[in-house]
């Protein structure tokens, strides 16, 4: 039985009540959803959920899905661009699984009712940075919303599905490396959902950044319940940054879309010129890590200038036809993408690390499964190409409910926990964290930076017990995964993709396809 969650063993908690399910699917994203709809319907599945769909990165999501179904494509194209972006380190049989299953992912989604975007020839699609053709299948510039919405009626009609929204995991239940189910708060109280298998679909972590197309709430808190459950987590230092969000006057940050650049808009500098063809050679369709470092040395050219997006010369009416969302946003900001130019900075966006797993997303404890951006499949390596994580929900969800299907078998062990949370953190601590993460584990880092940054967030680590409430669980979970992320950064010593040293600013054969590996009570290490 675990001992080292915020639960430890305790046989009587006289407040907790306990539920029995087959199956719990944390997270009510594109993977968590696909996989509950995609169980066998004999099974009965728990689906729970944080927050409410509109904060999920799924729904926030805008370009599309990359699919290699155009005439003029291929998987093998699909699959060499996936490679190329992940700079080495992607794991090669799951980019060739996740592209070759994208058609029958693409299927899934239409059987359901989805229609995307198409003409009189077939679907419509779009390009992104990093394709090296129009590959990407979308529902205007609010595909995400679109599919989440879709997934969510399923869910909803389905009778095997028990949905618990705004209900907290707490901690994941163990018994000798074998998963038997979840704590989880809901309805302000402890609940134990036993069960034969739990699955982590909670997205990523990039809400751990104060700058971030994320919601502060995707804070990567089923990835830090595996870790404390001692499942193997990897890749934790490849976070990705868009290199066009824009802050909106009410202090949000909201996504502008690389479809628009995949459309023609471009970047200009303070002096409104162009400036991405002296940075890279496919200029503002470069992959997103050249994008975004190349705005902030352009900036920091010209003394911390502002940087703009450009789309003016495609004109009102196509704009706000074929992006709708950006263009409202905009104009509610009192911008006029056909008459203004967009003032705009990297965010970020989506992380590749996560519950290491293998081509049916399990992990490393027995009836751990991990699917969509909470998972770390090896498909993104040191970087993900643009719209390939949609699609990594659908094919991955659909892989775990398969593998979970032929081999399922109920269990019947009871793990029973009691409240014991270490680390004194306030909501002070947390808001410094987040801005230390932007100015350190940003776009651009360093190693003194990173190494003071980690020395702080290890000093927070007080070992003394606080309040068992699910904000001081939120706020444990964020210095824990913090952590990972940061010795990770310096034990990556060399840029590569989504991690930028200035200290050690090449890549370095030496860490070709090597991958850091984190699990409790163990240093980190490379795999080989
Ligand atoms: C975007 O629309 O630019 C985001 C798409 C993605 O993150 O893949």
């Amino acid at each position: 039985m675990t001992a080292r969650g915020y639960l430890v063993a305790c046989p009587n908690r006289l407040d907790a009540i306990s539920k029995q399910y087959d199956v719990v699917v944390v997270g009510a994203g594109i993977a968590g959803m696909t996989a509950a709809l995609s169980l066998d319907s004999k099974l009965k599945v728990a689906l729970i959920s944080k927050e409410k769909p509109s904060k999920s990165s799924t729904y926030k999501a805008q370009g599309g899905m990359a699919v290699a179904v155009g005439h003029d494509d291929s998987c093998e194209e699909h699959i060499s661009d996936t490679l190329r972006v992940g700079q080495g380190l992607c794991r090669k049989d799951a980019v060739d699984v996740l592209v070759r299953e994208g058609p029958l992912a693409l299927e899934f989604l239409q059987g359901l009712g989805a229609d995307f975007c198409h003409d009189e020839k077939g679907l419509v699609l779009t390009r992104e940075a990093g394709h090296s053709r129009n590959r990407v299948v979308h529902y205007y510039d609010y595909t995400g919303k679109y599919i989440a919405e879709l997934l969510t009626d399923e869910v909803k009609k389905s009778n095997n599905i028990d949905i618990y929204d705004r209900c907290f995991l707490v901690d994941i239940l163990t018994v000798e490396n074998d998963c038997c189910g979840c704590a989880v708060i809901y309805e302000g109280r402890l609940l134990y959902l036993q069960a034969g298998v739990v699955i982590i679909a909670t997205g990523g972590y990039s809400g751990l950044f104060s700058h971030s197309t994320n919601s502060d709430s995707v804070s990567g808190d089923g990835i830090a319940a595996a870790y404390r459950a001692g499942a193997v987590i990897s890749d934790m230092e490849f976070v990705q940054f868009h290199p066009t969000a824009f802050s909106t006057t009410g202090g949000n940050i909201f996504l502008l879309t690389e479809a628009l650049r995949g459309e023609g808009a471009v970047l200009l500098n303070s002096a409104g010129e162009r400036f991405m063809q002296d940075y890279h050679a496919s200029a503002e369709l470069a992959p997103r890590d050249e994008v975004s470092r190349a705005i902030l040395r352009e900036s920091a050219k010209q003394g911390g200038s502002q940087i703009y997006l450009d789309a003016r010369h495609l004109g009102r009416e196509y704009l706000a036809d074929r992006f709708p969302q950006v263009y409202t946003e905009l104009a509610q900001n009192n911008f006029f993408m056909e008459k203004d130019i967009i003032p705009i900075a990297p965010a970020a966006h989506y992380t590749i690390g996560g519950i290491n797993t293998d081509l049916w997303g399990k992990s490393n404890v027995t009836s751990l499964y991990s699917c969509g951006e909470a998972a770390a499949t090896g498909v993104h390596g040191a970087n993900r190409l643009a719209s390939n994580s949609l699609l990594e929900g659908i094919v991955f969800g659909r892989r775990v409910a398969a593998h979970i299907n032929v081999g399922f078998k109920a269990k019947n062990k009871n793990a029973n926990f009691a409240s014991g949370v270490s680390g004194a953190y306030c909501d002070s601590d947390v808001d410094k964290l987040r801005l230390k993460l932007d100015s350190t584990a940003g776009v651009i880092r360093s190693g003194s930076e990173l190494k003071e940054t980690l020395r702080w967030i290890k000093g927070k680590n007080t070992s003394q017990d606080t309040k068992a409430d699910i904000h001081t669980y939120h706020m444990s979970n964020a210095f824990q995964l913090a952590e990972l992320m940061l010795t990770a950064t310096l034990l990556r010593e060399e840029s590569r993709g989504g991690h930028y040293r200035l200290d050690f600013p090449n890549k370095d054969e030496h860490f070709l396809y090597k991958h850091i590996l984190h699990q409790w009570g163990k240093e980190a290490v490379f795999d080989e």
